[in-house]
C-alpha cells in the first residue's frame, strides 16, 4: 500500500539520483531547492537562494545537518533552516520531504518556523 500525501507533494526524482553528501538544485513546481541527502534514507529540501544574498546553496558544501554558503560562509540547519551566523540573518524556507518506494517527493508548501523564511 502507498502512503498517500496532499496535493502540494511533487514527484522530484529517485532517491538513488542523489548522492550522499552532495547537494543538488531541483526546479519543484517553479521553486528552486537545494535537495540534500544526508543519509542512506534521509533527504532534506531547502529553498536554494541564500537569504543574505543571491547564491545558490546548492553549490555549497555540506557539513553535518548544516549546507553552507559558499560565498560567505553562513551555515543554515537543514531542518530549520535557520543560520548559524552571520552575514545571514533570515531563515532559508525548509519543505517537507517524503520518501515513497525509492522515489523522493517534496511539498512546495515550508514547514513553518518561528521567524519569517525567505520562499
Ligand atoms: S551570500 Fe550567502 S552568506 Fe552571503
Amino acid at each position: 500500500m502507498t502512503a498517500q500525501l496532499d496535493t502540494t507533494y511533487v514527484l522530484v526524482c529517485d532517491l538513488e539520483d542523489l548522492a550522499v553528501g552532495t547537494p543538488a538544485l531541483a526546479d519543484v513546481d517553479g521553486i528552486p531547492m537545494a535537495l540534500v541527502r544526508t543519509a542512506q534514507a534521509e533527504v532534506h529540501a531547502v529553498h536554494d537562494i541564500c537569504t543574505h544574498a543571491n547564491v545558490s546553496l546548492s553549490e555549497g558544501e555540506l557539513d553535518g545537518c548544516t549546507l553552507e554558503c559558499w560565498l560567505h560562509g553562513s551555515r543554515f540547519n537543514l531542518r530549520t533552516g535557520t543560520p548559524s551566523g552571520p552575514p545571514a540573518t533570515v531563515p532559508v524556507a525548509v519543505y517537507p520531504v517524503a520518501i515513497i518506494d525509492g522515489a523522493v517527493h517534496v511539498s512546495t508548501t515550508p514547514i513553518a518556523t518561528t521567524e519569517e523564511p525567505r520562499s
